[in-house]
């Protein structure tokens, strides 16, 4: 093997970078040749593909977002899209590739090497944390404190006034995002897809809260379990709570990788070109119980991530 792809595909999320920088350096390190496929598989469809040297990849690391850009590509969806990006790939002799993204782009990972028989290796690039076979994936530590401090902000104000905040947090269908929020922002509710809820008892709770001179109440919603809108208005129907809504939105996304992000891609970009070198495929980098492993694309697609009990169960107990 001489030559290979790397591209990031889906939301970005801070530790793409440093993945990206990880796969470049290590790959000229082995004697390969890395090419960088711009906009995911937009860019592999539309032939956006060329040679990365060591310089294309300095100082980066601190940078969120990334610097091969992200989209999401209906066209590839289709056996056209497919057939045009492996045309485009083989012209450029690319042998393998190394994708970073979340589980849609892992899925399409898959397919290049199951229908079209293309080496892959995916690097889980999310910061929903909604990828089973790792503990964390890239941009969830930064995200994670973007929206603490977002959250320590209103906080401040909602006491001033106080007010009942409810705060709109990113992740999908997945509750992660919300619920480690929740833990070490000191929330007083949280609402999360996979828990059902009883939007009575929270208010109930929140009245009498109040009543005991609590200055505020916070109840963070993660995105996939409703409307912020609406939330205000079930709450509305339980006492005058003048409910302020925030929806934090893409900052949630663009922060500057913390430490931990950095050090995760840089192993994770590391071990998929070890991985390709050692002539594996099919597998994603994954980070269990502090170390790098490597997990089946088949035991990753085959299992759906729960939100971790013991989390929820602490949440319970400090609420
Ligand atoms: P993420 O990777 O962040 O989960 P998406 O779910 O939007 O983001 O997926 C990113 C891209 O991956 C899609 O735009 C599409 O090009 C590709 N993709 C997603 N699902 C599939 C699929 N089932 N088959 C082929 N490609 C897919
Ligand atoms: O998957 C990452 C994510 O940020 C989700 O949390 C969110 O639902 C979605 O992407 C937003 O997508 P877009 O960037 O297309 O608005």
């Amino acid at each position: 093997m001489k030559k290979i792809g790397v591209m990031t595909s889906g939301g970005d999320s801070p530790g793409m970078n440093a993945a990206i920088r990880a796969v470049v350096r290590c790959g000229l390190y082995s004697g390969l040749e890395v090419y960088g496929i711009e906009s995911g598989y937009a860019g592999m469809i539309d032939g956006r593909i060329s040679l990365l040297a060591h310089s294309d990849v300095s100082n980066i690391l601190s940078r969120g977002g990334t610097i091969l850009r992200s989209a999401r590509s209906l066209e590839f969806k289709t056996d056209a899209g497919q057939a045009k990006a492996v045309k485009n790939l083989k012209e450029h002799g690319i042998e393998a590739l190394i994708v970073i993204g979340g589980d849609g782009s892992l899925t399409g990972a898959k397919l290049l090497q199951d229908k079209y028989g293309i080496k892959c290796i995916g690097i889980p690039g999310s910061i929903d944390n909604d990828l089973y076979g790792t503990d964390l994936s890239l941009g969830v530590d930064t995200a994670l404190n973007v929206i603490t401090s977002s959250i320590d902000m209103i906080n401040n104000t909602a006491s001033s006034h106080g007010r009942t905040f409810i705060i709109e947090v990113m992740g999908r269908n997945c509750g992660y995002l919300a619920v480690v929020a929740g833990i070490v922002t000191g929330a007083d509710a949280v609402i999360i897809p996979e828990v059902p809820h009883d939007i009575n008892e929270i208010g109930n709770m929140f009245i009498n809260r109040y009543k005991e001179g609590k200055t505020r109440n916070i109840l963070i919603l993660s995105e996939g379990a409703g409307k912020a809108e609406d939330v205000a208005l079930q709450l509305a129907e339980c006492g005058d709570f003048d409910a302020r809504i925030t929806v934090l939105g893409h900052i949630q996304r663009g922060g500057t990788p913390t430490a931990t992000d950095r050090m995760l891609g840089s192993q994770m970009g590391i071990a998929a070109v070890e991985a390709l070198l050692e002539g594996k495929s099919g597998l994603m980098t994954g980070f269990q119980d502090n170390i790098i492993v490597l997990v089946d694309f088949d035991e990753v697609f085959s299992n759906k991530v729960t939100v971790n009990e013991s989390i929820c169960r602490l949440m319970k107990k400090l609420i």
